[in-house]
């Protein structure tokens, strides 16, 4: 993977609006590049395949989004992108990983338990919108460092 620019903005917005069910906007991606958050993308024969984003606090980072092109799904690149985003919290001296998923999105949440994540928590009514409200699973991997490196 290698840094998100502004320039990726057309083609990450792109695969958000196809696989996501409630997707960001570009001005929340602009947001987290301006805001300096860990904003990475992959890329292959010149065209993004998806994209990560971790917003570090102290010691821990949330992983904000994560997505991948629909043609590109169920090939092993969610799981190898969320590898090396956990990878490069830990080079950062990150102690901790944690999200926020919605229950009913069995793909995110299988991919995160299958990547080490275990569930630490429940928020509920969390998501809500004009079809009413969904709780957030509040999941955490460690990352065995100590945070100072
Ligand atoms: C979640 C997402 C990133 C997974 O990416 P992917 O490249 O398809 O995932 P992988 O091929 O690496 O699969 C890894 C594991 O995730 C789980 N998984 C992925 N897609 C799945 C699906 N459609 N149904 C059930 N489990 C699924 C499986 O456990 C899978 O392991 P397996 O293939 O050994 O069974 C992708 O489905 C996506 O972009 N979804 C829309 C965006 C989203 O919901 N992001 C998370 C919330 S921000």
């Amino acid at each position: 993977m290698r840094e998100m620019t502004p320039a990726d903005l057309d083609a990450v917005l792109a695969i958000e609006q196809s696989v996501q069910h409630y997707p960001w906007t570009r001005g929340q991606f602009a947001d987290s590049l301006n805001a300096g958050h860990w904003c990475q993308v992959d890329e292959a024969d010149g065209g993004l395949r998806g994209y990560a984003i971790l917003m570090p606090a102290v010691d821990e980072v949330e992983l904000l989004t994560i997505g991948v092109a629909a043609s590109q799904q169920r090939k092993g690149l969610g799981r190898t992108m969320l590898r090396e985003m956990l990878e490069l919290a830990r080079e950062r001296s990150m102690r901790r990983v944690f999200l926020e998923v919605r229950p009913s999105n069995t793909a995110a949440v299988s991919l995160y338990r299958s990547a080490g994540f275990a569930e630490v928590g429940l928020r509920r009514g969390y998501y809500r919108d004009a079809n009413g409200s969904e709780d957030a699973l509040v999941m955490a991997c460690d990352l065995g460092g100590d945070g100072n490196g």
